[in-house]
């Protein structure tokens, strides 16, 4: 789900609230105006005075438009400052570090306590709570926008931009990124789920170590070591300690593969291993057509163990 009209947080209520008073507002100056034409041009045949039309000019031309306008500009700046970045640093618990790179999602959670778990292309968020995102990028300019929560927000190479949401409705929604940054632009989206904190933070102490999923099958490791993956991904738990590309520990666990390209089973996963660069055009990961299908199942199924 992915309208902004449609809100599940905070800042997002106040930008689909400040849109509906726009609208509607802008909808019932449009029908004066409209009326007032229709009126002047098929009803009124006679001219009216110069006094009277000076003084329509002053009312209808000057003062209306003037007090509208104000009110309008008034109503958005006082919306203002909870749009502006870590305007209520006093209530952050959690702190979201996100990396846009070309085309996927690094995503660091940073504890109050100060540890971190490192995953990618999902976010989770506990619901009620105030999250500070810090966003930068590895290469081009990317933008973070989670419309049903709020945002959006530019990842700028050499720079850290800051944005803070405070989700208020559990469910599964979808982020997406909002700068054109090349060919598969369309194509970085990723998985938003906003849980109850209890929930929340299980989930995260499950995800902080390695998975019981990387030993349950030495074949399926080995091959990911062999063919190289390691190179680019990293693994908790393995030897696997690439930053290139995607974040794979407790991959298995995640809603979609490919940045919220396909659903995650071991079947799209092995599809994306040897077609990457054709599901996704200007990827960095290179197609793996050479690895025997055998392998290639056995490297997915190792990864969808990683719960
Ligand atoms: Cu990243 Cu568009």
């Amino acid at each position: 789900m992915q309208s902004a009209l449609d809100p599940a947080g905070e800042e997002a209520s106040q930008v689909a609230t400040l849109f509906w008073v726009m609208t509607i507002g802008g909808a019932v100056i449009w029908a004066g105006v409209i009326a007032l034409s229709l009126y002047a041009s098929r009803w009124k045949s006679r001219p009216i005075s110069t006094e009277a039309a000076g003084k329509l000019i002053l009312w209808a031309g000057v003062a209306f438009p003037v007090t509208v306008l104000t009110a309008l500009l008034a109503y958005a700046l006082w919306l203002m400052p909870s749009l502006r970045p870590f305007a209520n640093e006093a209530q952050a618990c959690l702190w979201v570090e996100i990396v846009g790179n070309q085309f996927w999602w690094h995503v660091v959670y940073h504890r109050p306590d100060g540890r971190q778990v490192a995953s990618a292309n999902e976010v989770r968020l506990p619901v009620g709570e105030r999250v500070e995102f810090s966003l930068t990028s590895a290469d081009m300019i990317h933008s973070f926008w989670i419309p049903v929560l709020g945002g959006k927000m530019d990842l700028i190479p050499g720079r850290t931009n800051r944005l803070s949401l405070l989700p208020t409705k559990t469910g599964t929604y979808r982020g997406q990124c909002a700068e054109f940054c090349g060919r598969a632009h369309a194509l970085m989206a990723f998985p938003v789920v906003v849980m109850q904190p209890g929930e929340f933070e299980a989930w995260l102490d499950a995800r902080a170590g390695a998975s019981a999923g990387v030993a349950a099958d030495p074949d399926g490791a080995a091959l990911f070591q062999r063919h190289g993956c390691g190179d680019c991904h990293r693994v908790a738990g393995t030897q696997a300690e690439g930053s290139k590309g995607p974040d794979l520990s407790h991959v298995g666990s995640r809603l979609t593969i490919g940045a919220a390209l396909m659903a995650n089973d071991a079947e799209t996963l092995e599809r994306f291993i040897a077609h990457s660069a054709s599901l996704k055009p200007g990827s960095m990961m290179p197609p793996y057509l050479h690895i025997p299908d055998e392998e290639l199942s056995a490297i997915s199924a190792w990864l969808e163990g990683l719960k």
